[in-house]
């Protein structure tokens, strides 16, 4: 065996040479990886007692990728189109032997090769999209060559990985060689295709499925409209479908032009920079740095949930779906009965959508055990409530657990704004309590809170931090403050939507340009989506705010057919004059002098005292890192990926914009737009949120 460099060898096996990287964690594309490719490959070439080359990879998996770290940087060493020609140019068979993920550059890698063996376990994808880019190595021009233009659309803008079975079947792989044995069936293959003398296959000359799609363009038009609500504000889809035209009407060699030209575009912009940042992001999530990794889990093994209503029912989904017995608990047969009909209509809707067979729901609804007696809940490992949002029944549940349930369990609690140190003082275990807040709908919605508390233990953080990723949630851990990071942060953008409908603008104005920002909805949406009646109460309304009197007319969203918008009878939302007229009567009342108010000042004036908070939160701990803010408002409240998330939109238009705009607010506005000290202290260190 020989060195080529520090991450590859080269051995010689008979007549076969096996080049193997090894470049942990995941092989990627670095210069030493693609030095590692190029020569190792040429000194296969260069010896003659070699008929065949392996390309193989050590540790967890093939190639993933270009290595993501080095976008943005000086290009070092020998570029990957060099390694690419080395393989496909060269005068002997290579095979490529994936197991693992062979993604991004590394499919492109194998794609080069001129034959490819995987096991079955392992997967390929293009999932260049998720950053925000496209497959830069000739990906869009190869894969349509070989499972045609539809497939490739589908796989280049989804980013998705498809199984070896699936590749074996599009003609993406070759053979599939016997789990755990790929070196010894990469080269039995390797040996065949040598004894048979088959040519060197390249996929750049295989064009019987482009041409076919040629003078097609509809297959494109179609792909564009049936994705389009799917690809809103994103500009790497509409690049890639681009790259697979370009497949279908130009020659191999023009096709990769196209490609490196609008690759070129999107690695230079910023939505590919937010993206790869929201990469990073999700995997900084989870390390904490004063929980030390050792930290002993709590095994978890039965879950309890107390109140079976919106949040509880869809709490107990999550682990019922992974498998975790659960038992819920409520006060009463009824609410009991209705919160359990739901999870099952869920499961029986989810089904026969064909997400899972129908067997799967009875599997499910066979690990729920729905009781009235606490008491019950006395032998879990993990407890949630998720009660009605009020202090005193709190701290109630939370002492009958107490006293119920076994030493060294987590309680946990759901609420949404509740301090949580406060409902630790109902128990003699306060290091047990902890906030686990579910976003609406729980069993949907990716993100999770896990809410530190003053006692809270490390062993019981790093064990909910654990069940979070079981149970597929993304997890940011924060500390307890008023609406902890979510919600604290919506807090600004709420109240300065309801100050722009009064000094000028109309809610549709408002939620246009939220939506256009990138945002699912804009605010007013949001509040007759989710029921303008939350919290409010009929006896006690007296028509001092907008929303009483909406509600008093009652207008309380969607359900009714209307609350900001006037619904029509398919939830179609249109302005309404009603509410026009009950704005501006009541700005009038007020004596408030509309004013034409700009698109944006609309954008500034909801999204920068967000990132201003975003900062303040993290002057004050609350968060780990201004990462962990992106995390949340892309998980939990849809912030747009291609911008990073508010804290990474911040650093795009630049700390000092923000402070400016802050300041300029502050003068004409009042204290609503105070600077954080953090931000002012960020522009005078010119620093970045993201440094923090
Ligand atoms: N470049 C640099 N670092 C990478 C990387 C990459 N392509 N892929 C993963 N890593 C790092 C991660 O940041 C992480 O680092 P950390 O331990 O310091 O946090 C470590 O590798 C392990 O990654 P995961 O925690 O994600 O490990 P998993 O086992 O859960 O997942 C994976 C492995 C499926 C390979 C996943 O990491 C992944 O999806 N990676 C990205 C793949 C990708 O997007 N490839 C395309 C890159 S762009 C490209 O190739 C352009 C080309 O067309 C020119
Ligand atoms: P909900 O009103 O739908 O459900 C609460 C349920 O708790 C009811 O079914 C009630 O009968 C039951 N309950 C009340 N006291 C109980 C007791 N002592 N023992 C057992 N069951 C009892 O309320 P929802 O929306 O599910 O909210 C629950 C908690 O989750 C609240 O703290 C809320 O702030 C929080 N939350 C709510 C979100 C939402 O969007 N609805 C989002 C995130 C958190």
């Amino acid at each position: 065996m020989t060195a080529i460099n520090d991450v590859t060898t080269l051995e010689i096996d008979g007549e076969i040479a096996v080049v193997t990287l090894n470049s942990p964690p995941v092989n990627a594309l670095s210069a030493p990886v693609r030095e590692g490719i190029t020569n190792g490959v040429k000194d296969a070439i260069d010896n003659d007692a070699v008929k065949a080359i392996v390309l193989i990879c050590e540790g967890k998996t093939f190639i993933a990728g270009a290595d993501i770290t080095e976008f943005g940087k000086a290009p070092k060493g020998p570029s990957l189109f060099d390694a690419l020609q080395m393989i496909e140019f060269g005068t002997k068979p290579v095979v490529a032997a994936i197991h693992g993920t062979a993604l991004g550059g590394g499919l492109e890698v194998a794609l080069t090769c001129h034959y490819r063996v995987a096991v079955p376990s392992a997967k390929c994808g293009l999932p260049e999209v998720k950053l925000g880019l496209l497959p830069g190595a000739g990906g869009t021009q190869r894969l349509p060559r070989i499972v045609g233009p539809e497939k490739a659309l589908e796989m280049v803008t989804s980013g998705s990985h498809v199984g070896a079975k699936q590749c074996l079947e599009m003609g993406l792989v070759d053979e599939l060689a016997e789990e755990g044995k790929l070196r010894e069936g990469a080269v039995a293959f390797a040996r065949k295709i040598v004894a048979e003398k088959r040519p060197l296959k390249k996929v750049r000359d295989l064009n019987d499925k482009v041409e076919a799609a040629r003078g097609k363009p509809e297959i494109f038009e179609n792909f564009r409209k049936a994705n389009a609500r799917k690809f809103r504000g994103f500009l790497a889809p509409e690049y890639n479908i681009q790259c697979i035209e370009a497949a279908v009407n130009l020659p191999f060699d023009e096709g990769i032009k196209v490609e490196q030209k609008l690759f070129r575009e999107l690695v230079t912009g910023t939505q590919s920079a937010a993206q790869r940042h929201v990469f990073f992001a999700e995997r900084q999530v989870w390390k904490l740095p004063d929980v030390p990794a050792d930290t002993p889990i709590i095994p978890v093994k039965k879950v309890g949930i107390i109140g079976a209503g919106t949040m509880g029912g869809g709490i107990a989904m999550n682990f019922l779906n992974t498998g975790f017995p659960v038992t819920i608990v409520e006060t009463k047969q009824e609410a009991l009965d209705r919160g359990i009909a739901t999870i099952r209509k869920n499961y029986e809707n989810s089904a026969k959508k064909g997400r899972f067979p129908m067997e799967e729901v009875e599997k499910r609804m066979g690990l729920l055990t729905g009781s009235l007696d606490m008491n019950d809940l006395a032998d879990c490992d993990l407890v949630i409530e998720a009660v009605f949002e009020n202090m005193d029944i709190k701290k109630d549940v939370f002492g009958k657990l107490d006293k119920i349930v076994k030493q060294g369990a987590i309680l946990a609690t759901n609420t949404s704004a509740l301090n949580i140190d406060e409902i630790a003082t109902a128990v003699k275990r306060p290091e047990a309590v902890i906030g686990l807040h579910f976003f609406s709908p729980a069993n949907v919605m990716r993100l999770l809170e896990v809410v530190r508390a003053d006692k809270t233990s490390n062993e019981v953080i790093a064990t909910s931090m654990q069940i979070a990723k079981k149970i597929g949630k993304i997890a940011a851990l924060v500390g307890v403050c008023p609406g902890f990071v979510g919600n604290r942060i919506l807090a600004q953008r709420q109240r300065e939507a309801q100050k722009l409908i009064m000094e000028g603008a109309m809610p549709w104005d408002v939620d246009r340009v939220l939506y256009d920002f990138g945002l699912p909805m804009g605010p007013f949406a949001m509040s007759d989506l989710a029921g303008l009646d939350i919290g409010w109460s009929k006896e006690k309304s007296k028509g001092e705010t907008l929303r009483d009197r909406l509600c008093e007319m009652d207008r309380r969203g969607q359900k009714t057919g209307a609350g900001y918008y006037d619904y029509d009878e398919n939830r179609n939302a249109k302005p309404s004059p009603v509410v026009e007229k009950m704005i501006l009567d009541y700005a009038a009342e007020k004596g408030i002098n509309r004013r034409t108010i700009s698109d944006d000042e609309i954008l500034e004036r909801c999204i920068y005292p967000m990132i201003n908070e975003g900062a303040k939160i993290l002057e004050e701990g609350k968060a780990i890192r201004s990462s962990d803010i992106d995390i949340v408002w892309i998980n939990g409240y849809g912030f747009p990926v291609y911008r990073g998330g508010p804290m990474f939109y911040g650093d795009t238009v630049g700390a000092d914009k923000v402070l400016a705009k802050m300041k300029e607010f502050q003068a004409k506005m009042g204290d609503d737009f105070k600077p954080a000290a953090l931000l002012e202290k960020i522009v005078a260190e010119g620093k970045r949120f993201g440094d923090y």
